[in-house]
């Protein structure tokens, strides 16, 4: 069965089970537990978000996967998020059409649908604003405008009839809304929960974690205060608090100019997505680009570490290349922020990433 209806059955199973046994269908509680909701973690709010026709999101995989739609016919979105990376690159910086080079690390798109505020520094609020972004941006997609990529559109048949398909009650011309509707559609469908992590502890099953997985998760929310930004909630986790934060990682490359570099940043509007990730020190000004506060500068959005072991290299700029080092360098700038360095042992540290790597879904979405 589908695993989102199946996920939507057993959140509402104990009003099914009678309906389904009046219908002669079997249900069990234990065979559940056997074959767990893939969803399990995750917001309840899966289930609404996920609303779109399935010929919408089957359209929108299609453009998602099209390498027509770049300067070089060489790249789609597949490109820089990769189905078997978690839809990450596993690249510091993302290479777009023409091998040419951005400043920032590719973010996995596995749960982004729960995002508030899209990009490293939340410069987009929606997937469909999000998506128009890549297609013109010159490391990117690098079409000259969005007529290009509409004509490839009018001239296949195939497209223009899964158009018109997926989006029934409009008129037969396809614009760049329906284009960003269709790839939203599809991104949301890219969820994914139920990780040893989430059986332990949202699921009740205490052989899901190993004991230093278990001792990992304990320091993360005690000691380390991981959980502060990386949040746990009651019934999910995220581990995002949707917020901006600094670790001083690649601060070095603009201290000192600052002055200058901000100068050179475009006033918040259009051009910043191509500003962002074509000048490697305007994109280290962070959230500042979006708020003007010199408060923001350096400052990133907390990512989600839900499958964090799939996606190395690490941070904005993919600067920092194992998860080990990672979790180092959190600890060490941790301790500088509260002023009191935060001491851990050598295998607390290694029980941390024991943890980190529990946060891998058993399925993830392709
Ligand atoms: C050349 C590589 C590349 C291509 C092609 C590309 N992306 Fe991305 N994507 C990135 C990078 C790099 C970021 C982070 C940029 C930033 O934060 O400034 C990103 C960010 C995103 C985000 C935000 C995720 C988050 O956690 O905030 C979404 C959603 C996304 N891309 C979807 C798409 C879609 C849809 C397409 C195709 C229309 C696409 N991308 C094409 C590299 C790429
Ligand atoms: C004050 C908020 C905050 C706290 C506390 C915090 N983090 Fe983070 N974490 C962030 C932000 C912001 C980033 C991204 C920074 C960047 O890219 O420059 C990040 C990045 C990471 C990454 C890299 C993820 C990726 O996809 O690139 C890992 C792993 C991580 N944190 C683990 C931890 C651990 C373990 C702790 C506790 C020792 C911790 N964090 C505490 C905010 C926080």
């Amino acid at each position: 069965m589908d695993a989102l209806v199946l996920s939507h059955l057993r959140r509402i199973a104990h009003k099914l089970i009678p309906l389904l046994a009046a219908a002669g269908v079997a249900y069990s509680y234990e065979a559940a537990a056997r074959d767990p909701d893939p969803m399990l973690g995750l917001p309840a709010s899966v289930t609404r978000i996920q609303g779109a026709p399935p010929a919408t999101a089957a359209l929108g995989k299609r453009l998602f996967f099209d390498t027509r739609f770049s300067a070089d016919a060489k790249v789609s979105c597949a490109t820089c998020h990769q189905p078997d990376r978690a839809f990450s690159d596993g690249k510091p910086v993302a290479t777009g059409t023409e091998g040419r080079a951005g400043t920032r690390n590719a973010p996995s798109l596995i749960n982004a649908a729960f995002l508030t505020t899209l990009f490293w520094d939340g410069r987009r609020r929606t997937l469909e604003e999000q998506a128009r972004d890549p297609f013109v941006n010159p490391n990117e997609h690098g079409l000259a405008d969005e007529a290009q990529l509409l004509d490839v559109i009018a001239r296949d048949p195939a497209y223009r009839q899964q158009f018109a398909d997926a989006f029934a009650a409009d008129d037969a011309v396809v614009d760049i809304d329906h284009v960003t509707r269709a790839i939203a559609a599809f991104v949301r469908t890219l969820v994914a929960g139920n990780s040893p992590f989430d059986r332990y502890y949202f699921g009740g099953d205490a052989s899901a974690l190993s004991a230093s997985a278990i001792n990992g998760l304990a320091i993360f929310r005690e000691r380390g205060q991981c959980a502060n930004c990386h949040r746990m909630e009651k019934d999910h986790a995220l581990f995002t608090d949707h917020d901006f934060h600094t670790l001083a990682v690649g601060l070095d490359r603009i201290s000192g100019r600052l002055a200058q570099i901000v100068k050179r940043a475009p006033v918040p509007g259009d051009g910043l997505d191509r500003a962002v990730l074509a000048d490697v020190e305007v994109a280290e000004l962070g959230r500042f680009l979006v708020t003007g506060k010199p408060s923001d500068i350096g400052k990133f959005r907390t990512p989600s570490l839900r499958n964090v072991a799939l996606t190395a290299p690490y941070m904005h700029d993919g600067s920092i290349a194992t998860l080990e080092q990672a979790v180092e360098r959190e600890i060490y700038y941790r301790g500088l922020e509260a002023n009191r360095p935060l001491v851990l042992t050598t295998q607390q540290k290694r029980d941390l990433v024991e943890f980190l790597r529990s946060l891998t879904s058993d399925a993830l979405p392709n």
